[in-house]
């Protein structure tokens, strides 16, 4: 045994816990605020903006791209694939809903940056046909970006992705089509994107012009489920149509509705894709009957919830077949939702009594969480009457 080198260590070592402890004696209690990395990471992502709607156009007969600038400053960085979320007070409900940014990252650093999402008409619970009906050009708005682990990423993927698109699940597909096509994203996309009718092919005309600006990188698939007239593909987005198209080695990302999630789920396990090589994007809750195992003798009924927010506390209804974030926003009590499809844990919440249903499809709680009560409000259904306690925004 070295016994001096040995006495030099504890020397050293105590020498630098002293320095240490004398560091945090006189440190300040708060940050400093001219930490230059605090402040550039600030800057970069500062948290909620606010941006003004600079143009308004039709994506498809069926749906709308809004483009929004700064208000102040820049568009923070993002990645093809990741998503924005809005904070709305419609009526007396208090929302956010995170969209997936359908324009390209390069365009967020032109000289006059913007984003774009791309909202589908019609979709039920009050967003789109708010969207519709107030986002005129020069409206306000509140958002966060950008969230989400949806993207390519070279030290997991593959360079050869097949985007598994349905509806407006495309708008990822065409931020990443058009960050290609730019020249500043460096993969092969082929894109299989469902549509009933070709009518109802969302964003369509940019995700053309950029596979004609970059043939060799972009293969577009249309499959029409329900069109006469098409002379594509035709039926569902099946086994037989994902293996036609599949280049070599390929990373599969999905983006869709929660039905067709079922479906190309089961394709993948029976293609033997690993599960390394499935990416989807966190799918919103698909309506109770297609959830496996959802108690039936469930739907209809409505429970009392008694929420608890710091010293606040609420009753409120609850329906059973909806989930317990909704019931929230009905009642205009604020949660803070981002994914809505269980994963990113914004709208962890602890249940103080009762009894809830989780859906498996979106369970994204950690072992803990499930031991000691705690849930995520925007994936969980109330199956009694229920006290719960949930984050003040
Ligand atoms: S909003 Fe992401 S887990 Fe609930």
């Amino acid at each position: 045994m070295k016994v001096k080198g040995f006495l030099k260590d504890v020397g050293g070592a105590s020498r630098v816990t002293k320095m240490r402890q004398e560091l945090i004696a006189n440190g300040s209690p708060v940050p400093d605020p001219k930490d230059p990395i605090r402040a550039l990471a600030d800057a970069l992502h500062p948290g909620k903006q606010d941006f003004v709607v600079t143009e308004v156009r039709e994506a498809s007969p069926t749906s709308t791209t809004y483009r929004f600038s700064p208000k102040n400053g820049h568009v923070p960085v993002f990645q093809c694939g990741q998503y924005v979320n809005f904070y709305l007070t419609i009526g007396q409900s208090v929302l956010t809903r995170a969209y997936s940014i359908s324009s390209a990252p390069y365009e967020a650093r032109l000289a006059d940056p913007y984003f774009e999402i791309t909202v589908r008409h019609n979709v039920p619970y009050l967003v789109p046909d708010w969207f519709l009906e107030n986002l005129k050009v020069g409206a306000e708005i509140t958002a966060a970006l950008p969230f989400g682990q949806f993207y390519y990423e070279p030290l997991r993927d593959s360079r050869n992705i097949v985007g598994l698109a349905g509806g407006s699940g495309i708008t990822p597909f065409a931020s990443m089509a058009k960050e290609i096509a730019h020249g500043t994203l460096d993969v092969n996309l082929t894109v299989i994107y469902g549509s009933v009718k070709h009518t109802d092919i969302v964003c369509g005309d940019e995700l053309q012009a950029a596979a004609d600006a970059c043939p060799d990188k972009i293969r577009l698939v249309h499959v029409m489920s329900e069109d006469e007239e098409w002379d594509g593909e035709k039926g569902f987005v099946t086994r037989e149509i994902i293996e036609k198209y599949s280049p070599e080695d390929p990373s599969y990302f999905f983006c869709g509705p929660p039905v067709m999630y079922f479906m190309i789920e089961k394709t993948m396990k029976a293609i033997g894709v690993p599960r390394r090589r499935f990416r989807h994007d966190a799918a919103a809750q698909p309506k109770v009957t297609l959830i496996p195992s959802f108690p039936e003798d469930q739907i209809g009924k409505e429970y009392q919830l008694t929420v608890v927010r710091g010293i606040h506390e609420d009753v409120i209804p609850a329906k059973a077949d909806e989930p317990v974030a909704v019931a929230l926003e009905r009642a205009g009590i604020p949660i803070d939702t981002h994914c809505r499809g269980g994963k990113c844990g914004y709208c962890r919440s602890q249940l103080l009594a009762g009894d809830i249903f989780v859906s498996p499809v979106n369970d994204g709680r950690r072992a803990m969480d499930k031991e000691f009560g705690w849930f995520h409000a925007c994936s969980a259904y109330p199956v009694s009457d229920l006290r719960i306690k949930i984050p003040i925004m």
